[in-house]
């Protein structure tokens, strides 16, 4: 199957696109100052807060939050994933995609179980492919183990049949503490990355053990169909009933969806997805042919996953609960996290399930018609919404009335979307039976959300670190054939090892913001990197000053860092001749540094 794209030809192909062009000719852009605007083609609005710059090669919504480069927004609009994208540009552009031969793991995304897992001498390349191979080795156990026989009754038992344990990945972790580790031991990068990948836990002293033994294996896939994590479940009554994979460079409950990968499979567009809160419920859901449930993975549904559902389903995300208090408050959560991201076109609905019930059990019980027609049941946003404030208020009266209204506007106000504002709004005017001009006093006048982004961008700066990763980021040219910053290599400094990365790019090759970015698709810093690009999009002017005064900043960070490591060692006496030396030279820097600082005025 196909291989990775070399990072050369994301490249060639960024440089080839115009981002402009693209845009263009599916959303009429037009042009003001040095960007080009539109109303933002995902989510609803009346004055344009999507703004493109040519020069960045890079669009963001100060509406929406939307935002990001070519692929992006090939991405977003066509709703594609990455790979295809990539090949949809291409031919756009009339490149011919380019794939390395693929190593280990297959680019199809690992659903079937595949080859044999290689043996203890195989090399891991990346955190993927190691976890590929975990998840080989687990589907391996199942069919081979001595065990095996207990593993499959219990499988049966829970009324799943072979080709949904299959479509799953699901697998054995036999009983035992190095089931995994044995087969890396004295293999340095093995038993890093299964370290690294939380499949290892290393004790004080560097003991080392399996995480998982002896349970029922889901390995969790990322969008693209790579493994990133699992979840495993005890077979008896042990606890905790489920563990989990813990945070990893490659895996991230707040960002993953238990099943989204499958569900994608089945239909790239589906008109509805299921959120559901267990692993066995999006798994018996589908196998009764509701092939359009995902599950959180046991957090509380984060904004990340709010984007990919709304992303994903065509009509409508449904989010299934407990019907107890616990359910309740977890479905506000979700509606107070889902309220920004918003989009007329797809519809947020709440359904509650019977007391000790679950999806599992029920569709179990009751068949796959039976549980879609409580899907079909299920509660509108607004309903819901309404029904829970209208129970903290008591409209018998004009005061209450002015309480509810308020907590409702606050909650409106959060929605970007005009036009759902607009409906919510009528609504409220409904439920109160007051007209609109009362209701207008209430409601905050049409935002104006450029200019509160470029507020932010002025408050948002932060320290100076984060302001020249910033900087950097929005144009990458000022890193561009740049010294070593011999500084930067020893400073001790939280976050700096990102900016060290980012000039070492920039330095060797003259690259577009599109491009540096693109080069963080997937990697833990690229969320901050992609707020950072919000913040300071609307800045412009003085941007060289601005880096190296950073820059100056950060030399003098390790300057004081160096002098306090050997007062330090002056105190305690351990301090060489030479070091004394260093010392003297040090103040006298720091000395001319702070009175140069301090001359002009910073
Ligand atoms: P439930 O306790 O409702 O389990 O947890 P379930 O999905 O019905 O599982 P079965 O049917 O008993 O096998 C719901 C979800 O919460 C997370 C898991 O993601 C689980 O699927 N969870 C639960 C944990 O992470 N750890 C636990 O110990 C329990
Ligand atoms: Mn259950």
């Amino acid at each position: 199957m196909a291989g990775r794209i070399p990072r050369e030809f994301i490249d060639q192909l960024l440089a080839r696109v115009d981002i402009v062009e693209l845009i263009d000719g599916r959303v009429k852009l037009k042009k003001a100052g040095r960007n080009y605007h539109a109303c933002c083609p995902f989510h609803n609005e009346k004055t344009p807060s999507f703004t493109v710059a040519q020069d960045k090669q890079f669009y963001h919504c100060f509406g929406c939050g939307a935002h990001g480069n070519a692929i992006d927004f090939v991405m977003e609009y066509d709703r594609l994933e990455f790979p295809d994208a990539v090949e949809e540009l291409s031919s756009q552009a009339g490149l011919e995609v380019v794939r390395e031969q693929s190593t280990y793991r297959s680019g199809s995304g690992g659903n079937a179980p595949r080859s044999a897992p290689p043996s203890n001498s195989a090399k891991f390349t990346d955190h993927y492919s190691l976890m590929q191979w975990a998840a080989n080795f687990f589907q391996q156990a199942l069919q081979q183990h001595p065990e095996k026989q207990r593993v499959i009754e219990y499988i049966q038992g829970r009324g799943l049949d072979s080709d949904t344990v299959t479509k799953f990945g699901i697998g054995f972790a036999p009983p035992g503490w190095d089931n995994l580790l044995k087969q890396q031991r004295g293999n340095f990068q093995g038993e890093k990355l299964l370290t690294d990948c939380g499949m290892v836990i290393e004790k004080e002293g560097g003991k080392r053990y399996d995480r998982f033994r002896d349970r029922l294996m889901f390995p969790i896939h990322d969008r693209r169909g790579r493994v990133v994590g699992f979840g495993g479940r005890v077979m008896g009554d042990d606890t905790p009933k489920y563990l989990n994979s813990p945070e990893t460079p490659i895996f991230h409950k707040g960002h993953e969806l238990y099943g989204l990968y499958e569900v994608r499979q089945a239909s790239r567009t589906p008109e509805r997805v299921l959120v559901v809160e267990g692993y066995m419920d999006v798994v018996a859901l589908a196998q009764h042919g509701i092939d359009y449930a995902v599950a959180s993975l046991g957090t509380a549904t984060t904004s990340d996953h709010v984007q990919a559902l709304v992303r994903t389903a065509k009509s409508e995300v449904v989010c299934c609960y407990d019907g107890d208090r616990a359910g309740r408050e977890a479905a506000w959560r979700a509606v107070e996290t889902a309220l920004p991201l918003l989009r007329s076109g797809t519809a947020l609905k709440f359904m509650f399930l019977p007391d000790g019930e679950d999806p599992d059990s029920l569709v179990r019980q009751e068949g796959k018609d039976a549980f879609e027609v409580r899907i079909g049941q299920a509660t509108s946003l607004s309903d819901y919404l309404f029904s829970h404030v209208m129970k903290q208020a008591d409209m018998s009266n004009d005061e209450g009335k002015a309480h509810m209204a308020k907590l409702v506007t606050d909650l409106i106000n959060k929605i970007n979307d005009d036009s759902l504002r607009q409906v919510f709004g009528q609504r409220l005017a409904r439920e109160l039976a007051w007209d609109e001009h009362k209701l207008n006093r209430f409601l905050k006048q049409e935002t104006k959300p450029a200019q509160q982004s470029l507020k932010k961008a002025a408050q948002g700066r932060g320290t100076p670190l984060r302001h020249a990763i910033a900087l950097l980021l929005h144009q990458p040219q000022l890193g561009f054939e740049l010294p070593p910053q011999t500084a930067l290599q020893h400073l001790n400094l939280n976050g700096v090892s990102l900016l060290r990365e980012m000039l070492e790019l920039c330095r060797q090759q003259p690259l577009t913001t599109a491009q540096l970015l693109e080069r963080f698709r997937e990697r833990p810093e690229q969320g901050i990197l992609r707020k950072l690009m919000g913040w300071q999009f609307a800045v412009e002017e003085n941007l060289n000053k601005e880096f190296t005064d950073c820059l100056s900043w950060l030399n003098q960070r390790f300057l004081e860092q160096m002098s306090e490591t050997l007062n330090q060692k002056a105190r305690d006496g351990s301090i060489t001749p030479d070091e004394i030396r260093q010392l003297q030279w040090l103040n006298i820097r720091l000395a001319s540094l702070r009175q140069s600082a301090k001359a002009s005025g910073s």
